[in-house]
């Protein structure tokens, strides 16, 4: 039997269905439902956040927040999931990288204070949470105050996570979500952007309504990014089931932990926050051991990939940056274990028992 990487949660088919059936009864399938509205009210409480907006996925809700917040030129990270920078691109944003914290692998917001002195013109800073490690999000509080910049977080991988006791998501001027059918909450796909002002909500709410206000105005040219009620209906029904999931997938990543450390190298976690088992990432001695280990994995049936890989630098060349000594240096040894909701403690040994076996 294969141990697979991911496995997105099949909805409860029963519960499922029950919803489909209000949707046909509704017949109402899509712009702002009843379904929306009302997952997009327990969304805000489970996750405590306001000025929640539901959008048809990850990618659309990072180019939706850059346009709201009318960034122009931002400094991003190498490091993170090629839809945090290809939307830039796509929405014409000049960009500039950042290297990465050699313990957190999140953007280093001392390097990025440096870029940002240097380059007066940057609007914005775009920072990934990631595997859902969050940043240093005091420092880039501070840097945004000071240098007037934006701060834009991309949360995909943050469902569920908080610091200090308070969500993740109400730092930065927006953060956003990804329900792609993979993540630890999904909608098949999906997404959300939280914003910090009301006023930026509801401008983001015309603009992924073709910029069509409540009253029927076209305010301004916008796009078509709304979130149905089929998809609505799957986030509801995985909804009710969220707590376990995400306990589970923290405990199967705390039993990593616990078996590797000293092994391999891990992220270091944010000191205050908690985890929500979204990735199991870990950085080996040299790419030659991670190859091997790739092919040890495979002879085993275990799934593996090299989550975030090639640096991104490497892809959209055109953007600037300094020596990325430390995206470049965890990129080449990276690597992400299985974890998913159905996996049990006895994978995780399994797993374990061949990590340990492959790098001797
Ligand atoms: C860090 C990050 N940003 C953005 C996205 C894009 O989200 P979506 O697939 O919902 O468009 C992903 C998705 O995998 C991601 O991992």
């Amino acid at each position: 039997m294969t141990i697979n990487l991911n496995q997105p949660i099949n909805p409860n088919l029963s519960k499922l269905t029950d919803y489909l059936v209000q949707v046909h009864k509704n017949g109402w399938y899509t712009n702002f439902g009843p379904l929306h509205q009302q997952l997009t009210k327990r969304l805000e409480i489970y996750l405590g956040v306001e000025n929640l907006l539901l959008v048809s996925n990850g990618t659309l809700a990072l180019q939706v927040a850059y346009k709201t917040l009318g960034v122009t030129s931002a400094l991003t990270t190498p490091f993170t999931f090629v839809a945090t920078v290809s939307s830039l691109i796509w929405q014409g944003v000049e960009v500039s990288y950042g290297d990465i914290d050699k313990y957190s692998y999140n953007l280093c917001p001392k390097k990025a204070e440096k870029e940002l002195v240097l380059n007066p013109s940057m609007d914005a800073i775009v920072a990934t949470h990631v595997y859902g490690n969050p940043c240093d999000i005091e420092a880039f509080e501070k840097i945004s105050k000071q240098q007037k910049v934006k701060v834009i977080y991309d949360a995909a991988h943050t469902f569920g996570v908080k610091v200090d006791g308070k969500s993740v998501l109400n730092f930065g001027d927006a953060s956003i979500l990804s329900f792609h059918a993979t993540k630890v909450f999904h909608t098949a796909e999906g997404g959300a952007i939280i914003f910090k002002h009301k006023s930026d909500f509801e401008r983001a709410k015309r603009l992924i309504n073709f910029g069509i206000s409540s009253d029927g105005e076209i305010t301004e040219a916008g796009i078509n990014a709304k979130l149905n009620e089929y998809q609505c209906a799957v986030g509801l029904t995985i909804l009710d089931d969220i707590e376990g999931i995400v306990e589970h997938r923290a405990q199967l990543f705390n039993a990593y932990r616990d078996s590797l450390q000293g092994f391999v190298e891990m992220p270091l976690w944010h000191e205050k926050a908690n985890c929500n088992g979204a990735y199991m990432p870990i950085i080996l001695n040299s790419v030659d051991i991670k190859n091997n280990l790739v092919l040890d994995l495979e002879k085993n049936n275990i799934q593996s990939r090299s989550y975030f890989s090639p640096p991104l630098e490497r892809v959209f060349r055109e953007a600037k940056h300094k020596e990325l000594i430390n995206s470049t240096a965890i990129a080449g040894r990276v690597l992400c274990l299985p974890l998913h909701a159905y996996m049990t403690n006895s994978d995780i040994n399994l797993v374990v028992d061949v990590v340990k076996k492959s790098i001797g």
